[in-house]
């Protein structure tokens, strides 16, 4: 158990999967408020209702992470309400998987507007006042993939871009109390998982040396720690939380 009591902590792409998991790992682990950022509307607030049905830690914001405007309102509307930011977790991510020499233009720049710069958007959003309060955890959900992956250039470079990211955002930060480190997920029993066709997922299960995937929870579990304040000395870190899966 973690004391989370006097933090407010936001999590991006928190409808489902892993982004659900993390926010309702802060709730277990009695956080302030958890804000609960999603592009889709109805159904993160159906699952900030879920995970808080008596309304008084989790709050819920449509926000397409990738539209900067949408971002600096929906911060903007954060900052009146709860004052203060002490906790980013960079989750929302999407895959629009394909062989480079059949990848459209546009389905390779949709994926790094919200790997990438969606992490970019919020992250700017919330850095100067994480200065001024001299604290801050900034957790990115990068990938394995970011190693390389067949059918998989524009996430794969998207989750790249993370990474390189948050290792220099550290080095800029560190002096100020602020963490900022990467997951590097491997496969998770998500609905980006289920996407894959049926015998591509049954050949990624056969190949992984525990036979099985991790789930949201697990990895939920690594990110409380990085935000937490037994975290404080891991920064600047790529995690790989993967259960031995394509360690690379
Ligand atoms: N599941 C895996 O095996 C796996 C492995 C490695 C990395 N990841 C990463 O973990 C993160 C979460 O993935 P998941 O498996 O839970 O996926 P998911 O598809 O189940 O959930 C992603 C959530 O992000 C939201 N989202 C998508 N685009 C958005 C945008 N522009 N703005 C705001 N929200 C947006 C979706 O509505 C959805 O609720 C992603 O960054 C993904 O790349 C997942």
């Amino acid at each position: 158990m973690y004391d989370f009591s006097s933090r407010v902590a936001v999590v991006t792409g928190a409808a489902q999967g892993i982004g659900r998991a993390i926010a309702e790992g802060f709730i277990r682990n009695d956080v302030k408020t958890v804000v609960l950022l999603d592009y889709n509307g109805d159904l993160v607030k159906a699952t900030a209702a879920e995970l808080d049905p008596e309304g008084k830690r989790a709050l819920a914001f449509k926000c397409d992470v990738s539209d900067k405007e949408n971002v600096r309102g929906v911060f903007a509307e954060i900052y009146e309400k709860l004052g203060r930011v002490d906790i980013l977790v960079n989750n929302a991510g999407i895959n629009r998987d394909a062989m480079f020499h059949k990848m459209t233009a546009d389905q390779f720049r949709s994926v790094v507007e919200v790997n990438f710069f969606g992490t970019v958007n919020c992250a700017s959003e919330v850095i100067l006042k994480m200065r001024e309060q001299e604290f801050g955890r900034i957790i990115n959900i990068s990938s394995v993939s970011a190693h390389g992956s067949v059918g998989q250039t524009n996430y794969s470079a998207s989750k790249a871009a993370v990474n390189g990211f948050t290792r220099s955002l550290a080095l800029e930060s560190a002096r100020k109390n602020i963490t900022v480190n990467a997951i590097e997920p491997g496969f998770i029993e998500t609905d980006m998982l289920r996407s894959m066709p049926e015998e591509i997922y049954n050949a990624k299960l056969k190949a992984h040396p525990a036979q099985k995937f991790g789930s949201p929870d697990q990895l939920a579990n690594a990110v409380l720690f990085l935000a937490s304040d037994e975290g404080a000395w891991v920064n600047g870190n790529i995690m790989i939380v993967s259960g031995a899966g394509r360690v690379v």
